[in-house]
C-alpha cells in the first residue's frame, strides 16, 4: 500500500505514513487537522486501515457487548461480538459473567450457533471438545487414547476477555493492560448516569433488532454528535411528528439559539439539554397524548433520582444523542464493523425495570418508529451515511477531504459541566475530537501510549458504577 505518497500528492497532509523506530514498521496516522477540521476520507474505505482498526481499536478498547438483563439466570448465555469476533456472554453457575471467544481451541469451529439460551456446557460440533460456561475445556473425546494423555487440557479453555459492568451494561476488552472501565468512561459517566443510572431497580434491555447497513461504522458514531443535520435530513419525518404527535417544530433557528451543549471525554461524545426543573426527559414516545404519563413518572420518581444523582443532574441535565468510544451509539445500540463498507447494526431498547407497563409500551413503540429498522429517522440517516461512505471509495473524490471546521475554537472547559464543552448545540467539536481519539488508538503501541482524562467531575448522589 502506498497511502503516504498518494495522499501527500493529492491533498497535502492528511494520512501520513512514516516509520517510527519505537513502533517498528507501524503506520502513523494523521487524518484530522485540528486547526482546519479537514478529514481524510480514506479512513472510510481502505481495507488496510480497517484491518488496523480491528487490531488497534477493537482489539484494545472497552467494548459494549450486552446487558446483564440479557443473561439474568445462572447458565444463561447471549451471543454477541467484539468487533468482528464472535463472543459468548455467559453467566456461570456461580453467577459470574464471562466473555468467551466463540472459537474452539482445536481447529476454530464455533461452539455456540444460536443467539441465546441456557446451557452449562458448549460442545463443539466438529470433534466434540466440550467447554464449561466459564470457558474451561471439560471434555475431549479420546483424551487418553487419541492424545495418549498428553494434551494440555487446562491451557485450552475458550479465550476469555476482561469483563466489567457499568449500571448493568456489560463491557469487555481483549487488552490486559487496559485501564479500569471506570477510568475509561471517565467523566462521560457524569452525563451517562442521567439515563442509565436513574433508578434503584436498574434497567432492562429488550432486543436486539439487527440489520446490515452499507456504511462505514464511523459514520454513525460521528453522527451521534451531529445535531446540525436534524432540521434538514429529518425535516419531513419531524413535520409528520409535529402534525400528528404534537412534538415541537424543528428548525435551524431554534438549534442555533439553543442553550444545549456538546461535551467530549476520552473519546465519548455526548450532547445534552439544559432542562427546565420539572420537565420530563424528552425521549422517543413523548407526544401530546402521552406527555401526561411521562410527567407523572417524572414527578413520582424524582425524589429517588435526586437522591441517586444529586439535584443538578437529576433536574437540569438531560442526556441527548451520544456515543461511547468506539462503537456504542445512543443508548445500548451497537455499530458492529463488517468490513470497511458494511456495518451490522444492533438496536436494543433500554427501559427502567420498574417503569409502568403503559410507559414501557409507549417508549418501545416510539423507539422503533424513530430509530428501529423501519424507523423514519433511521432511514433518513442511513441514506446520508451511505453516500458519505461511497464518496470515500472514489480515488478522485477522496483527494478532497471532509470539512469538519464548524465551531473550531469555540469549546473548552465549563464551570458546571465536565469534559470539553462546546459553546453551542450545533458544533463539530465532538467529531473532530472523535477522530483525534481514533488517531490516538491507531498510533499507540500499547495502552501506555493512550492518554486518559482524569476523573474530575463531582458525582453527587448514591449512584455508582455498579448501579
Ligand atoms: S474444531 Fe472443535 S473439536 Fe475440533
Ligand atoms: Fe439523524
Amino acid at each position: 500500500m502506498d497511502y503516504g505518497t498518494r495522499l501527500i500528492r493529492g491533498s497535502c497532509y492528511h494520512h501520513r505514513e512514516r516509520e517510527d523506530p519505537s513502533m517498528g514498521t507501524a503506520r502513523k496516522y494523521a487524518v484530522i487537522d485540528p486547526a482546519t477540521g479537514k478529514l481524510d476520507r480514506r479512513i472510510f474505505s481502505e481495507q488496510a486501515i480497517y484491518d488496523d482498526e480491528m487490531e488497534k481499536i477493537f482489539g484494545r478498547a472497552w467494548l459494549m457487548i450486552g446487558h446483564e438483563s440479557l443473561v439474568p439466570a445462572a447458565d444463561d448465555f447471549f451471543h454477541t461480538y467484539m468487533g468482528e469476533d464472535p463472543v459468548i456472554l455467559t453467566r456461570d453457575g456461580q453467577g459470574r459473567l464471562h466473555a468467551l471467544l466463540n472459537m474452539c481451541r482445536h481447529r476454530g469451529n464455533r461452539v455456540v450457533r444460536c443467539d441465546d439460551g441456557n446451557a452449562k456446557r458448549f460442545m463443539c460440533t466438529y470433534h466434540g471438545w466440550t467447554y464449561g460456561n466459564d470457558g474451561a475445556l471439560d471434555h475431549v473425546p479420546g483424551e487418553a487414547e487419541a492424545y495418549y494423555g498428553a494434551l494440555d487440557r487446562p491451557s485450552l479453555g475458550l479465550i476469555e476477555a476482561r469483563i466489567e459492568t457499568y449500571a448493568g451494561i456489560v463491557f469487555a476488552t481483549w487488552a490486559k493492560d487496559a485501564p479500569s472501565l471506570e477510568a475509561y468512561l471517565g467523566d462521560a459517566r457524569w452525563y451517562l448516569d442521567t439515563v442509565f443510572n436513574r433508578r434503584d431497580g436498574g434497567m432492562q434491555a429488550l432486543g436486539p433488532i439487527k440489520w446490515l447497513e452499507p456504511v462505514n461504522w464511523k459514520t454513525m458514531v460521528d453522527n451521534c454528535s451531529d445535531n446540525y443535520h436534524v432540521p434538514t435530513s429529518h425535516l419531513s419525518s419531524a413535520r409528520v411528528q409535529t402534525r400528528y404527535l404534537g412534538r415541537p417544530r424543528l428548525s435551524h433557528e431554534d438549534q442555533f439559539a439553543s442553550p444545549n451543549k456538546h461535551a467530549f471525554v476520552n473519546g465519548h461524545g455526548v450532547t445534552f439539554r439544559e432542562a427546565d426543573d420539572n420537565a420530563p426527559r424528552y425521549v422517543h414516545g413523548v407526544s401530546s397524548e402521552t406527555i401526561r404519563l411521562f410527567q407523572e413518572y417524572h414527578d413520582t420518581t424524582m425524589p429517588e433520582v435526586e437522591r441517586r444523582l444529586g439535584t443538578l443532574r437529576a433536574r437540569r441535565v438531560q442526556l441527548g444523542n451520544h456515543s461511547i468510544f468506539p462503537n456504542g451509539i445512543l443508548g445500548l445500540r451497537l455499530a458492529l464493523p463488517r468490513g470497511p463498507l458494511k456495518t451490522e447494526f444492533w438496536h436494543f431498547v433500554l427501559l427502567d425495570r420498574d417503569m409502568p407497563e403503559d410507559l414501557r409500551r409507549v417508549i418501545r413503540i416510539g423507539s422503533q418508529a424513530n430509530n428501529g429498522a423501519a424507523g423514519m429517522f433511521e432511514q433518513d440517516d442511513v441514506d446520508n451515511w451511505r453516500q458519505v461512505t461511497t464518496a470515500s471509495t472514489s480515488g478522485f473524490g477522496r483527494r478532497h477531504p471532509q470539512d469538519l471546521s464548524m465551531g473550531t475554537g469555540h469549546a473548552g472547559p465549563h464551570p458546571d459541566y465536565p469534559g470539553l464543552v462546546s459553546e453551542r448545540y450545533i458544533s463539530e467539536n465532538n467529531q473532530r475530537l472523535f477522530y483525534r481519539r481514533w488517531e490516538e488508538f491507531m498510533n499507540a503501541a500499547s495502552w501506555a501510549d493512550i492518554p486518559l482524562d482524569p476523573i474530575k467531575a463531582r458525582f453527587d448522589g448514591t449512584a455508582t458504577m455498579r448501579g
